[in-house]
């Protein structure tokens, strides 16, 4: 079924705005002139604008920004990320749905997208709000042949990775935030939440999970977030393809993972520390009840905040909530 509307989509793209004949249609997938008409009516479901006439046939007038598979392969130009896409119309989190994947075997590269997300999986336990229709919510299957303590190297990447997309949308100007933050106007605009299997030096896998807010409202958001949130549309006062955004950003990753395969994880913290505004700022980090001030001085190789405390000391974070002090304090 989904393989006989995959390429009745292919055969509208291929028309580029012309009329298939059903008769067309019905040899090219070998189905009856029924089974079309009945394949035409769940795209309709679905929310494309077909117009069908008995002399010249269908035509594709509209399409709906949906995610499904094929919409995100045709013209997706990736070497690992995004052969395999699984769409979820809903779901718990895709981080979930993709460790299950994973744990199948699934391979190196596979993407899980939602539309939307009961319980979407922030950092520290906390909920990350995922409404339907509106934003961005996938997982991608990675199998990198890397040491278990380069593995946070891989959640900078994907905050490049977004950020970069984000930029290609238009002239918005994201900021990363340690560890792994994507901001607009210093608002939280996406978040990243990569988890691991691995056994003593050995990754199994890793997932990279991925939200961004694309055309969430501010009415969307709920009121007591703890971090200021936005999102693209209320940025850039304009709505956001997720099915361009999507490919962009897999495009994005695939082309960093590339880099860093090659080149290593230094030209990824090149382009990190471009966009973090917290090099020679003074922050706090909390961490599991403890807090610590210092004076950025920047990442180590796996990733970690390198402080300067008040007495001259160096101070090495992993993990934590980062706060700045105004600029000058
Ligand atoms: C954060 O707290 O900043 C991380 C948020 C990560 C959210 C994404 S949405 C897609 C993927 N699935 C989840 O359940 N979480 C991540």
């Amino acid at each position: 079924m989904t393989k006989s509307r995959d390429r009745i989509l292919e055969l509208f793209r291929l028309a580029a705005g012309r009329y298939l004949s059903g008769e067309d249609i019905c040899r090219d997938l070998g189905i009856t002139r029924t089974a079309v008409w009945k394949q035409v009516r769940q795209l309709r479901d679905l929310g494309y604008e077909i117009e069908a006439t008995p002399s010249r046939g269908y035509r594709l007038q509209t399409k709906p920004d949906t995610l499904i598979p094929s919409e995100v392969a045709a013209g997706l130009a990736t070497d690992v990320v995004g052969g395999n896409i699984v769409f979820l119309p809903e779901t718990d989190s895709t981080n979930t749905q993709a460790r299950q994947l994973a744990e199948e075997g699934a391979a190196d590269g596979t993407v899980v997208i939602a539309d939307q997300q009961r319980q979407g999986k922030g950092r520290m336990g906390r909920f990350w709000v995922s409404p339907a229709g509106v934003n961005l919510y996938l997982s991608v299957v990675l199998r990198p042949r890397i040491q278990l303590r380069h593995a946070t190297q891989l959640t900078f990447l994907t905050a490049v990775a977004v950020a970069e997309a984000i930029e290609a949308t238009g002239d918005l100007q994201p900021q990363l935030k340690w560890p792994n933050d994507v901001l607009l106007h210093g608002k939280k605009v996406a978040g990243l939440l990569n988890e691991l299997n691995a056994e003593t030096e050995q990754i199994h896998y890793m997932i990279l999970g991925i939200g961004v807010n694309l055309n969430m409202t501010r009415e969307q958001f709920p009121a007591d977030l703890r971090t200021p949130a936005t999102s693209l549309l209320i940025e850039a006062g304009q709505k956001v393809s997720r099915l361009e955004f999507a490919r962009l950003l897999l495009q994005k990753i695939d082309g960093l993972y590339k880099v860093y395969r090659e080149d290593g994880f230094a030209p990824i913290l090149r382009s990190w520390e471009e966009r973090c505004r917290m090099l020679g700022r003074k922050v706090e980090v909390d961490y599991q009840h403890s807090r610590v001030t210092g004076i950025v001085k920047g990442l180590d190789e796996a990733g970690a905040l390198l402080l300067t405390r008040a007495d001259g000391g160096e101070e090495r974070v992993v993990a934590g909530d980062v706060r700045l002090f105004p600029e000058g304090d």
